[in-house]
């Protein structure tokens, strides 16, 4: 390579660096801080930053998602109430219906919170009805239409109307946004994906089953229970 090659080389290479610098600063500085921390807390008991925090990053229509759900909410029994648990929504592109499913779990979040997870539930058990090959002949009215029937069908026919006008909502949209925006600034690539205290578990993108979040959490959950002895007799 010659010098000019060098030298271009080297200004693409800084140019690289700048633009990953400044992008990142530029995507944590568009998004706004939402008024309240993202996603949805399971059975809300008010344990606070004692207890040990999962957050899932779930696509409602996600086949690895659905599948990650049945142990996690196994072990979060198991724990409870050590552990807690924070769902956020994750829409993946690749999912044509990702971000209006996750659209409906903040709109029901909204009219009747302990719904949530009901809807979340009914969600995974049927989402093969929102793949991509499935609707790929509906029009964007037609499937809003279905998901709104779906979701009233799942969280009470009192609240369809209350449900389809939140689809028209420009702030249920937002919401939507923050959570995916959120997981962004989280580096999530794929769902499920999960952090324990903040820190990402490894294997993202796929489900884990009970006997691993055992492994994972047995040790954290007997640490603190140590800790809070000590302080007991110190
Ligand atoms: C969470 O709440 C549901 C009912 O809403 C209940 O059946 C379940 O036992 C609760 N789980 C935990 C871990 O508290
Ligand atoms: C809210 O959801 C819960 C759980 O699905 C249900 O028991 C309750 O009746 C709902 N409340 C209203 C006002 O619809
Ligand atoms: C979508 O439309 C195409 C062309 O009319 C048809 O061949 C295909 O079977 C349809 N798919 C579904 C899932 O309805
Ligand atoms: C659970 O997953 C781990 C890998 O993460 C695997 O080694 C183990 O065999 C699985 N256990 C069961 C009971 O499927």
């Amino acid at each position: 390579m010659g010098r000019r090659g060098h030298t271009a080389l080297l200004s693409l290479l800084l140019s690289l660096v700048l633009f990953y610098v400044f992008e990142h600063e530029s995507i944590v500085r568009a998004v706004s801080i939402p008024a309240k921390f993202d996603g949805f807390v399971y059975n809300y008991t008010g344990t606070g930053i004692d207890s040990i925090i999962i957050e899932a990053f779930f696509d409602p229509v996600c086949p690895d998602s659905r599948d990650a759900w049945p142990p996690l909410k196994r072990a979060i029994a198991y724990y409870a109430p050590r552990v807690s648990l924070i769902v956020h929504p994750f829409a993946l592109p690749y999912h044509d219906n990702a971000f209006a499913t996750s659209r409906a779990l903040h709109i029901v979040n909204k009219l009747n919170s302990s719904a949530t997870y009901h809807l979340l539930e009914m969600l995974f058990k049927h989402q093969e009805i929102f793949y991509n090959q499935i609707t790929v002949n509906m029009s964007r009215t037609a499937i809003v239409d279905c998901i709104v029937k779906f979701v009233s069908k799942a969280v009470g026919e009192s609240l369809f109307s209350a449900i389809k006008s939140g689809f028209s909502d420009r702030q249920t949209d937002l919401t939507t946004r923050v959570s995916f925006k959120y997981g962004c600034s989280r580096g999530v690539l794929g769902t499920p994906y999960f952090f324990v205290n903040g820190f990402p578990l490894p294997d993202p993108g796929s489900a884990i089953n009970y006997s691993k979040w055992r492994s994972i959490l047995d040790p954290l959950v007997s640490d603190s229970v140590k800790r809070e002895t000590l302080h007991f007799f110190l």
